[in-house]
């Protein structure tokens, strides 16, 4: 397994992942997503949004507001259960969730866990609330108080009516959303898997009682498959049931998806069963009743619900961690992403063979410009074409196009008008035709690189 460091130095160099306010000394726990960074998790929220709505016949989007009414998360539990016992040392100022000592080092003795070293001063666990707190408006009173949403989830439990009726939605039926969220973390850290500020890819999946126990187990094993499909190696990956005691205030059964990050398994998804408790806990506290007419029994039911909650960050981090592979060839070291193609922020590379032969340029530029109408290319002649090609290794670019001397010909030889195209893993090369390159393209990025090499393949340098 890479260690993080790697990670994020490869994110820093390469342009995934920069530290928030970096020219101010940065802010703790904050990450901003640079030109690749933007790119991988845009296609990890797209592939993710295509398979779980738009691709069955069963779900409907949403994107609420991340500021709601106060009384929300009254209802929601999340004002007098969404706590951390925190505890601190008066003498490093060390900070710590009291639940997770075992995990914590002390600030001044590493080797040790908090409270273990001699001169650690402990104080007593007090209960820390994780919502961040803001004013609606010019005057900061109480009657202003606002938070930031902790989870995605409320706002579609309370859109649940507007979203059924528009749409006359019968059970099941689930909505989705990505979005912000944010948690005041007593403990951040390792990277961007937990931060205070982290984006949520939610499903609330309403159900009939009673049939609840059958779409969880149906939900986990959805989820479950979706990672290894888009390349997460499957023994990098198990799940984990909630103990009773562990079960949030809502949920009847939850299982974690987790997965083997640098720091050792942790949690990448939660699957939740949260019963009818949050429909009814609205209901109660809006006044509106939050029903369902089921035309078969002619009886208004309260839905119970399945909540598939991913992390959109972790998953990004789970995708780069699973695809960093370091190889030996001739004799040097290749790093390569080896990201799916659907998750790749840049899919075609398209490489001059000589900058200084304006005919090559031109045409290297032109089919560039022919394929970024259809994925996201780049143009590149700053280096030789070794070096071209292992940056474009590092970042995970599946394909590399050359432009050469024979593709353009010159006084000596005409122009076969073919370019070489190679392939990131195996590093093969095949040489087809300028005409047919965006057919041959699409068919490389459904996966069929075996075929076309087997017409179209060349010897490998
Ligand atoms: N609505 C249910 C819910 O929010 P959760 O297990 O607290 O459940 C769901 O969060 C997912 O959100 C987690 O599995 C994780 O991927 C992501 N997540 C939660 N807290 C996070 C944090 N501080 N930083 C990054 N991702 C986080």
């Amino acid at each position: 397994m890479v260690e993080m460091e790697k990670i994020v130095s490869l994110c820093k160099r390469r342009g995934f992942i920069f530290q928030s306010s970096e020219i101010y000394g940065g802010t703790g726990s904050c990450w901003d997503y640079g030109p690749l960074g933007v790119e991988l998790k845009n296609n990890v929220k797209r592939a993710w949004w295509r398979d779980c709505v738009q691709n069955r016949g069963d779900m409907v989007g949403l994107d609420a507001s991340i500021l709601m009414h106060p009384r929300v998360w009254k209802a929601s539990g999340h004002l007098d259960h969404f706590t951390d016992p925190m505890i601190d040392c008066k003498v490093c100022k060390g900070r710590f969730r009291a639940d997770k000592l075992e995990d914590a080092r002390c600030p001044q003795k590493p080797s040790k866990q908090p409270g273990q070293h001699d001169a650690c001063a402990l104080t007593e666990a007090r209960m820390f609330n994780l919502m961040f707190k803001t004013f609606m408006g010019p005057v900061e009173d109480d009657a202003a108080i606002a938070y930031l949403r902790p989870e995605t989830a409320q706002g579609i439990f309370v859109n649940f009516e507007n979203v059924q009726q528009s749409m006359r939605l019968k059970l099941p039926f689930g909505i989705a959303q990505i979005g912000k969220s944010f948690r005041n973390e007593i403990t951040p850290g390792n990277f961007t898997f937990r931060t205070r500020e982290f984006e949520q890819m939610e499903i609330e999946f309403f159900v009939m009682p009673g049939t609840d126990e059958d779409w969880h187990q149906r939900w986990l094993d959805e989820r479950f498959a979706w990672y290894p499909r888009y390349g997460i190696r499957k023994e990098n990956l198990r799940l984990r049931e909630h103990e009773k005691d562990e079960l949030a205030h809502y949920a009847k059964r939850t299982a974690d998806i987790e997965y083997l990050f640098p720091m050792g398994w942790s949690e990448l998804e939660g699957v939740a069963n949260r019963t009818d408790y949050d429909l009814k806990q609205h209901a109660q506290f809006s006044g509106k009743m939050l029903e369902y007419f089921d035309e078969e029994s002619k009886q208004k039911v309260v839905p119970f619900v399945i909540e598939p909650s991913a992390g959109a960050d972790r998953g990004t981090l789970a995708f780069l961690v699973d695809a960093y592979r370091e190889e030996e060839v001739k004799g040097e070291k290749r790093v390569v992403l080896n990201f799916h193609r659907e998750l790749a922020p840049i899919k075609v590379a398209v490489l001059p063979l000589l900058k200084k032969n304006p005919r090559i340029v031109e045409t290297a530029h032109k089919l560039c410009a022919d394929l970024r109408k259809r994925w996201h290319a780049v143009y590149d002649d700053t280096a030789s074409i070794g070096r071209l090609y292992r940056r474009q290794d590092e970042v995970g670019t599946p394909f590399c196009v050359t432009v050469d001397v024979q593709s353009v010909g010159d006084e000596k030889s005409a122009a076969d008008d073919q370019v070489t195209i190679r392939d990131r893993d195996n590093m093969q090369q095949i040489r087809v035709p300028l005409a047919s390159l965006t057919a041959v393209m699409e068919k490389l990025m459904a996966g069929e690189w075996a075929q076309i090499h087997g017409q179209h393949g060349l010897a490998r340098n």
